[in-house]
This record gives structure tokens, sequence and C-alpha cells, in this order.
């Protein structure tokens, strides 16, 4: 058997941990499938005397993981410290300057550095994988960017984030509060080390542009992605969201214009409302799921483990098998220098229907400024419910589902409310997802 692929860690917790397990537990099977050995040999993290739950005894221990490149005794570097910026950023840019190949499932510092790393890999002629960067244990970005490489695609979109669809179908399984169920996906190893990034959709908005990249052969923009999380999502939303037919799932989607006509990329990260009987709303867990649709291959649905420590080492180890191989492409399915840029699509000039809550005072008048400012912005309203007054505050929670228009319509009306002193909080709007 040739020689072994000799690999670093930096970061030993969930993901880097599971790494571990995994080339330990699976030695022989991934040293047959990637024709040599995959080693260990020297690993990094913060806290040298933190008990992980494996043995580091045989590897060697490096204080500094943004020099682990620069080793002799290192072919590959595995960055899973995590940020954008910071010590990963410092490690990939090493590990790549020194003529080393880089596997990371850092989606933040993919999302922000992606397009930089891939062109001074390609030119350093070594490779850039991130497999486990999005959508956890499934290999989505394989499936796109070789199975999926013939196809025009012209839609992507899915559920992104493992943290909250834990979250939201947990709630809506056993109406759990937020904060609890929150704090359970951070037990189990599902959540970014800062929620925030999970619950405000700013995760999976670095998985989408990554997705788009690679979809749609453009330039990663991530700051093209309008974005918003599940905080606002209330437990009466899930409730009528049931009662209407629906489930509420964070999607990620991005969407060629030209499919609406009119130029532009179309990038949305945001909670929607998603029909029983759609395959989306049977996502359950911190499971993920992404479509794809292309000109010849019509539409693939890849749906799987989307978080935890388990799935995503079988998406680095993925790479890092590919690497042994020496089969490994480039970063985002072209040359980073042959990637388009598409400017943001008018994202107004989408159609659809639309869920839109309302926290308003209980007297006279409320409901005819609502439905005022809606008809002022031509949005024609299908049903309404209102629920009963909460005693404590005073107030009132009023629903309505709107009928197909353009997005422009219901931002039109909302504008129109804005301070208005009929409503009590900012309305949440939840698209409705089509077919
Ligand atoms: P984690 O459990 O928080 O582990 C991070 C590791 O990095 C820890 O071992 C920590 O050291 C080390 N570290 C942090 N800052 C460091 C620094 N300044 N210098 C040296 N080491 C440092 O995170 P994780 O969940 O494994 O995630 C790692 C990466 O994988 C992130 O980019 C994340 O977005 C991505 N990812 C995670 C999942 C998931 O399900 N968890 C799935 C896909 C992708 P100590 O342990 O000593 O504190
Ligand atoms: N925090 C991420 C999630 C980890 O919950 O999906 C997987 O990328």
């Amino acid at each position: 058997m040739a020689e072994p692929l000799r690999i670093a860690l930096a970061g030993l917790g969930t993901v880097g941990s599971g790494v571990i397990r995994l080339i330990e537990t699976n030695s022989e099977l991934i040293a047959r499938r990637a024709r040599r050995p995959i080693r260990i040999t020297a690993v990094s993290a913060r806290d040298r005397s933190k008990d992980r739950g494996v043995d580091l005894s045989s590897y060697v221990w490096d204080d500094d993981p943004t020099k682990l490149g620069q080793r002799e005794d290192v072919d590959v570097v595995v960055e899973l410290v995590g940020g954008s910026d910071g010590p990963a950023l410092t490690l990939a840019r090493n590990t790549i300057a020194a003529g080393k190949s880089l596997v990371t499932a850092n989606k933040a510092m993919i999302a922000h550095h992606g397009l930089e790393l891939a062109a001074a890999a390609e030119d350093a002629d070594v490779a850039l994988k991130f497999e486990a960067a999005v959508a956890g244990g499934i290999p989505v970005i394989k499936g796109l960017s070789e199975g999926a490489a013939a196809n025009q695609i012209d839609r992507v979109y899915g559920i992104l984030n493992g943290t909250c669809n834990y979250i939201l179908s947990q709630m809506e399984d056993t109406g759990a509060a937020f904060g609890d169920v929150l704090a359970e996906a951070q037990r189990l190893g599902y959540a970014e080390a800062d929620p925030t990034f999970d619950v405000e959709g700013i995760d999976a908005a670095h998985k989408l542009s990554i997705l788009a990249s690679i979809a749609f052969g453009t330039q990663l923009r991530f700051d093209a992605v309008e974005t918003s999380g599940i905080s606002r999502i209330m437990s009466v939303d899930i409730e009528q969201a049931r009662a209407l037919g629906y489930v509420i799932r964070l999607i990620g989607l991005a969407e060629a214009g030209s499919r609406v006509g009119v130029p532009g990329l179309f990038q949305r990260v945001r909670p929607h409302l998603v029909p029983v009987d759609h395959p989306l709303a049977h996502v359950d867990g911190a499971t993920n799921a992404v479509v794809a649709e292309g000109n010849f291959m019509g539409r693939l649905l890849f749906q799987g483990p989307g978080a935890g420590d388990g799935p995503t080492a079988s998406a680095v180890v993925a790479d890092l098998i590919d690497i042994a191989r020496g089969e490994w492409g480039v970063g985002f399915s072209m040359p980073a220098a042959e990637l388009r840029e598409m400017a943001p699509a008018d994202s107004g000039m989408r159609r659809g229907r639309a869920y839109i809550r309302f926290i308003v005072p209980d007297r006279p008048g409320v409901l005819a400024d609502i439905t005022a400012a809606m008809r002022d912005a031509s949005v024609s309203i299908e049903s309404m419910i209102q629920k009963a007054r909460d005693d404590q505050t005073g107030e009132v929670m009023l629903a309505l589902v709107t009928h197909e228009g353009p997005e422009s319509a219901v931002d039109e009306a909302l504008r129109v409310l804005e301070g208005s002193d009929s409503l009590t909080a900012p309305p949440l709007v939840l698209t409705i997802i089509g077919t």
C-alpha cells in the first residue's frame, strides 16, 4: 500500500473529536477505499488538558494551530476551529501558502473568503475541500459539482440549518419552549459556538451562498443573501400554521431571476410555511434537505443528517479520501477566475402567498387600519384569524394569509403600517412555499 496521507487536526471539539473517532474506528476500510492509510500526526486546540473522550497520546500536540501546515510531518490540514476570520483564516492561508491541502467544515470562513482561498489553492495546485461546510453529512457539494455538473441549475433551496430545524420541529411536536430546545440542540453538538448564527439565519445564509456559487457558477456573494431567522417565531405561529395545514421551516432559497423575468440572482433565508404534504414538511430534527432543479436532470432531493459529530466527520473524511486518491478538482465546481459576477435580483418581483402575524392592541379600528393598508397596497386577503385577548398584556394576535401577489405589495402594506399605534410589535411575515 502507498505511503500514508498524514493529516493535522486543528480544533478538537464536536467535529474534531468525531473525525478522530471515525478515522480510528474505520481505519482499515478507509485505507482500502483511499488506496492508502490516512494517519493523524498532529493536533491542536485551545486547552490541552480537556478530556475530549478520545485518546490523543499518539499524536503530536502543537500549541499553535496556525502553523500546522508548515510542519514536515503533515500533508493535509483539517481546520475545525470555526469563525470566519481569526486563527481559522490564518491557518487556511498559511496551509495553502505552504503548498499543503486544506479540508474545512467552516462555512463562515468559506462564505467570506472562499473565492480567495480557492484561487490560492488553484495557484498552489493543492486541494481546498469543504463538503462538511454545507448540510453536514449530505454529500451535496459533490452532488451538485459532480453529479449535476452537466445541468443549468435555476433553483436550489432547502433546510440548511439543523439547529433551527430541531427547534422548530421539537416546538411543533412537544410544545417545548424555544430556549429549552435551543439548549438541547447545543448539548447535542448541533449549534454553532455562538448560536445566534443559527437562530438568526446567518449559518444557513453562509451555506446558501456556497451552494449558490456552485450551482449557478457565480461568484460567492454572502452579502447578497436576504436573511432572517426564527427567533421571532412564537408558539402561537406554530399552532396557527398547523391549523392552516402547514408547518414552519427555515428555508434557504437561491433562484435565477430569469424565472420571474428579472436579471440577477435571488438569494434569501427566511422562515416559510410549508404545506404538510410537501416533502420538506417531513424533514424533522437536525435533518437537512436540499432541492436542486436543473434543465436536464429535473428535480433532485438530497436529504440526511445536517449537524452533529458523526455525520459532519463523515463528510470531512470523505474529502480526505478524495485527496488521498489524488482526486480533488476545484473548490467551486469551476476555476475561481471563471465564476461569473451576478447582481442580486429584485426580490419584490417574486410572486407568492404570505402569512402575516400582527400583535395589536384590543381596541376598535385596529382591524380597519390593517385591512386599509392591505387594500391600498393591493394585497388581497385570503383568510384571517384573530385570537382571544391576552389578559395579561391586553394584546391580540391577528394572523392573515394573502392570496398570491407580488412580494413588493406586502412590503408596501407593511411600510404603511410601520410605526402605527395599531401595532404593538413589528409584524412577522412568513412566505408560503410554492411547488
Ligand atoms: P466546537 O465544538 O466549538 O470546537 C471548536 C474547537 O476549536 C475546540 O476544540 C476549540 O478548542 C478549538 N478552538 C477554538 N478557538 C481556538 C483558538 N483560538 N485556537 C485554537 N483552537 C481553538 O465546534 P464544532 O461544532 O466542532 O465546529 C467546528 C467547525 O465545524 C465550525 O466551523 C463549525 O461551523 C463547523 N461545523 C460544525 C458542525 C456541527 O454539527 N457541530 C457541522 C458542520 C460544520 P478547545 O476545545 O480547547 O476549547
Ligand atoms: N450549527 C449548524 C447547524 C451545524 O445547526 O446546522 C451544521 O452546519
